[in-house]
This record gives structure tokens, sequence and C-alpha cells, in this order.
């Protein structure tokens, strides 16, 4: 999928495709900003402004809330097209262009790097490079996020095949992204799944975070640090 094409209708693509849900788009990337925020909390404790790699940024729609959080955030993105539409929402986010294959950063540049349901959009003979490449630009002791798709979950299938922006979509499972995640280098790896529900409030908030064990939350993240 060239995401280009999209630059327009990505939004109301997606909020199409979880229309049944009952939540928009920004519920789900706000539960996965706070998710982050504690993540970042837990592994780098006291950390002011942590330096946050996001790659496959796409509109940049997660920023504002990790702005709000205190990161100091830099987005790359392959479909350049995008870009203007993100540094005009976030102008203090850096947003730059890359190839997709070789980050535009020096080794031991940030804090934390994360991608969001980006990965089941890169070609799978291209996996271990992608994690490689987020492992070469944390410094020791940084952090990688990968947000994805629980392809165990009926709903989350459901989702991915009507939606058009996922026809090329291969979906990673948690033993497989781990798996790549150590063979990158990154110790300490582990996944928690989340998104049982669409619901707001504290309570299913903090429900869902009780739940990280259980296989069938609509998304999982994974983590992993260079030590
Ligand atoms: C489903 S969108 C997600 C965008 C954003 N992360 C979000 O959560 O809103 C997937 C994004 O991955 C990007 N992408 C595809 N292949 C990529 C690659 N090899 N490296 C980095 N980004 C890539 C696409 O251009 C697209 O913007």
């Amino acid at each position: 999928m060239d995401f280009n094409e999209t630059k327009q209708t990505y939004r109301d693509t997606i909020e199409q495709s979880i229309a049944f849900a009952g939540k928009g788009l920004d519920f789900f990337t706000s539960v996965k900003a706070d998710y982050l925020h504690r993540i970042v909390q837990a592994e780098l404790p006291g950390l002011d402004k942590p330096r946050l790699l996001d790659v496959g940024c796409g509109h940049g729609y997660i920023h504002p809330d990790l702005r709000r959080f205190g990161f100091d955030i830099v987005g790359v993105e392959v479909a350049t097209e995008v870009l203007p539409f993100a540094r005009e929402a976030n102008p203090d986010v850096t947003y730059l262009g890359y190839d997709g294959t070789t980050l535009p950063f020096e080794d031991d540049s940030f804090d934390v790097a994360m991608a969001i349901c980006v990965m089941h959009h890169v070609p799978p003979e291209q996996w271990p490079n992608f994690s490689r490449e987020m492992h070469r630009v944390l410094r020791p002791g940084g952090i990688v996020a990968i947000f994805e798709h629980n392809p165990i979950n009926p709903l989350t299938r459901y989702v991915v095949s009507r939606n058009e922006i996922d026809d090329d979509a291969v979906l990673l499972s948690t033993s497989t992204l781990r798996g790549l995640l150590k063979d990158a280098g990154f110790q300490q790896v582990a996944t928690r799944n989340i998104l049982f529900t669409p619901f707001a409030s504290p309570f299913f908030r903090a429900v869902d975070r009780q739940l990280g064990w259980c296989p069938f939350g609509a998304q999982y993240y994974a983590v992993g640090k260079v030590v």
C-alpha cells in the first residue's frame, strides 16, 4: 500500500472500519499513548523529555498526546506526502522522510523508538532489518515499543479484512515479533495484550492493564531494551 494515496482519506477510512466498536481513532490512539507513557515511566524513570523516534508516523495523530506527556518527538515516514499534514498539526515535532530501509540517524540517537501498526505493512523479508535499525538508533538503556494488530483476535481480523489499506497486511504473532526483537539484539523482550474493550472509563482502562497476559486483546505491544 502506498500511503501517499491515503493522505486525505486515512482518518475516514480507519473511522469507517472501526465504527462498529462505537469509538473512533482518537480513543485507540490515546490508549496507546497512555501505554507508551507508562512503559517509559517504568523503564526510564525520571527521564526529562525522553527523545522519541516514531517510525512510520503517518499523520502523527498520536503526537499531541505524547507531547502532553513530555516527549521530544521525531517522526519518520516513507509516505512523505502525509508529512505536511503532520507538520501542520504538530509544529513542535520534527518530521523526516526516509527510504524504509536505513533510518536517517546516527547510532545511539534516541531514548525510545516506537512503531504503531507499521510492521504489518513492511514486507516480511524486511522485518529483521526493520528491527535491527530500531536497535541501532537507540542508545544503551533505550527502549523499543512496537504496537501491532493481534492476529488471533477475530474482531481484529474482521477489521483488517474489510479495510482497503490493509490489503497488503501480513500480521505478526506475538512470538514472531518477540523473536525478531531478540534476533535484533534487544533484551528483556516481552509482549502484552491490550484493547480488550472500547470503553474509556478509568475502571475499564485499569481492567485492560490487568489483562495483558490474556492472548485475546485487539492489539498488543512488544517491548525490548538495549543493554
Ligand atoms: C497504518 S499506518 C500507521 C501510521 C501511524 N503509525 C499511526 O499509528 O497512525 C502505517 C504506516 O506505516 C508506513 N510504512 C510502511 N512501510 C514502512 C517502512 N518500511 N518503514 C516505515 N514506515 C512504513 C506507511 O507509510 C504508513 O504511514
